[in-house]
Parts: C-alpha cells; sequence; structure tokens
C-alpha cells in the first residue's frame, strides 16, 4: 500500500435548521464493512497517539469535533492531513504507519475500523514495519501482472 491509497472520502450530508447529519454504511461509502468503533477523547495538549501500522487493518478516521493532524507513511513515503470536518473521513488501508497530534481542545477522533481489536495486527516498532512493508512492495512490484 502507498500513501496515494489514503484518501479522504465525503460522506453524505443532510443540512438541516435543526442540525445536520451525517452517515456511513460500510462497504458503500467506505471499502470495508465495519466490525468496529473507537474514538479518543480528552486528549491533554502535546499529547500524540498512533505510533504503528496495521497488517490486516483498514479504517476510517473522523474528527467529529475539533481538529488534529494525521501524519501517513507507507515505509518510503509520507505526507501529513489536517482533520477538521465531521463529514469528511480519511481512509487508511493496511501497511500504512500513522501518528496522530495538533489535537485542539475538545478534539473527538472516531475510528471505524474494519476488524476487531487484535494486538496481532499491529506493528508497533517502526523499523519492524519499515522492513516489512519495503519487502511487501518488492514482492508486488515482482509479481507478473495478469
Ligand atoms: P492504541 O491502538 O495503541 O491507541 P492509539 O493508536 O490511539 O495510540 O491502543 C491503546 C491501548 O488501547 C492499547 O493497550 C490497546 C487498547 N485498545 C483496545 O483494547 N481495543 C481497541 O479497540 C483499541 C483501539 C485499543
Amino acid at each position: 500500500m502507498s500513501i496515494n491509497d489514503c484518501k479522504i472520502i465525503n460522506l453524505p450530508r443532510i443540512n438541516d435548521p435543526r442540525g445536520n447529519l451525517t452517515f456511513v454504511e460500510g462497504n458503500d461509502h467506505i471499502p470495508f464493512s465495519i466490525a468496529r468503533v473507537y474514538y479518543l477523547y480528552d486528549v491533554p495538549g502535546g499529547a500524540e497517539r498512533g505510533g504503528h501500522a496495521h497488517r490486516d487493518l483498514q479504517q476510517l478516521i473522523i474528527a467529529m469535533s475539533g481538529s488534529f493532524d494525521i501524519h501517513l507513511d507507507d515505509g518510503v513515503s509520507k505526507k501529513t492531513v489536517h482533520m477538521n470536518r465531521s463529514y469528511m473521513g480519511l481512509y487508511v488501508p493496511t501497511m500504512i504507519w500513522r501518528e496522530i497530534d495538533n489535537f485542539s481542545s475538545g478534539a473527538v477522533c472516531m475510528v471505524l475500523a474494519s476488524e476487531r481489536y487484535s494486538e496481532a495486527d499491529y506493528y508497533r516498532d517502526y523499523g519492524e514495519f519499515q522492513s516489512a512493508s519495503h519487502v511487501q512492495k518488492a514482492n508486488t512490484n515482482s509479481s507478473p501482472t495478469a
């Protein structure tokens, strides 16, 4: 996977003078079934979250309230995405190292995940992730095209 596979997805918005509504349906607005939802909140100023990659997990990350920065790294290239709209999700496929920081006061980061929690799915060591990512890229590049 490459950071070019990390994409902002504009979710549906039902605008209403009583307040807006956004919804997400698995396998429709996002390319996976939702197996788990978790969220980060009460994040103290200056804190950093993430610092890992996933072998098989895909995610959609949404700033439900406030804002934060997501730093993405595919083992070769890096980019940073600023999240500050509750109708926009960042799709993060497998094998992407992510770090999240610059949380605003009151920020809530909601994550829709394709799998239930499994510690075995994590790379928590950057060097290990980078080696695995290079092997995966080399295998992909040497695979015969059908
Ligand atoms: P972690 O994924 O490292 O959090 P972050 O990416 O936001 O920094 O998870 C922090 C801790 O919470 C870790 O001990 C695993 C636990 N955890 C669960 O038990 N279930 C979950 O669904 C998640 C996301 C984490």
